[in-house]
């Protein structure tokens, strides 16, 4: 999708369950805003009112019976709603906004994980969210059994809040299809997508997150 020369800037974050995105994201977004840009983060599934309605329904685990094309659909209705009230009146005027998970992961989740294929999810991408693709793709690479065992023991820990575990139950293959997309979007991707490993101590895989981002987007070497 074509965009005025003055945007702001879309970056999104992808990686399994419990690879550590959510804490990359919100520091990349300290770090922007000392530097003086207007910063915006959000989420996916979620990140309005009516996504995260959407959110509640697709990661319960007392919703049950979700058809995976039902499933994958929710995923495109909660991100089209994001991409018209959030991301592009943000981008046009000129913000920098920061989306922990985006059509990446329902490639991989969906079309890889559910085996739904890769072709229905770019499809709907291009209609719904109208190709809209992201100036840079940070995947953070973990071990599968790092994440998973990382992203139960958050859940553990999470008394009070909402249950959001309905993936978390997926069984092992699942997940290792989902990395293996990952991994080919990379590949397949490499000017959006940089591939981080986040095996290494947080601060270093922090650091490697910003070196990119001025790299890539603020031309700075
Ligand atoms: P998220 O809140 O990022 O969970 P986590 O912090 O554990 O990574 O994402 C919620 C779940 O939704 C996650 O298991 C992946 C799944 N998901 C999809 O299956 N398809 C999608 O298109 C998106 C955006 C998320």
């Amino acid at each position: 999708m074509r965009r005025e020369a003055h945007h702001g800037r879309f970056i999104t974050f992808e990686g399994l369950d419990g690879c550590g995105k959510s804490t990359h994201l919100e520091r990349l977004a300290e770090f922007l805003r000392q530097r003086g840009l207007e910063v915006l983060t959000t989420r996916e599934p979620g990140g309005t009112e009516i996504g995260e309605k959407i959110r509640a329904i697709l990661l319960n685990s007392r919703t049950q019976g979700l058809a995976p094309l039902a499933e994958l659909a929710l995923m495109f209705a909660s991100r089209a709603q994001q991409i018209s009230e959030v991301v592009l009146p943000a981008i046009n005027r000129g913000a920098w906004v920061l989306c922990d998970r985006y059509t990446d992961s329902s490639e991989a989740y969906q079309g890889a994980g559910r085996q739904l294929g890769a072709d229905a999810v770019l499809t709907l991408h291009r209609v719904l969210c109208l190709s809209l693709q992201p100036d840079l793709t940070i995947l953070l690479d973990n071990d599968l059994a790092a994440s998973l065992a990382r992203a139960r023991r958050r859940n553990l820990h999470a008394e009070g809040e909402a249950d959001e575990n309905r993936f978390e139950q997926e069984n092992r293959a699942f997940f290792e299809r989902v990395q293996k997309q990952f991994l080919a979007i990379a590949h397949r991707e490499p000017e959006r997508v940089a591939l981080i490993d986040a095996r290494r101590p947080l601060e270093v895989v922090q650091q490697d997150v910003m070196t990119t981002v001025c790299e890539r987007l603020l031309g700075e070497h």
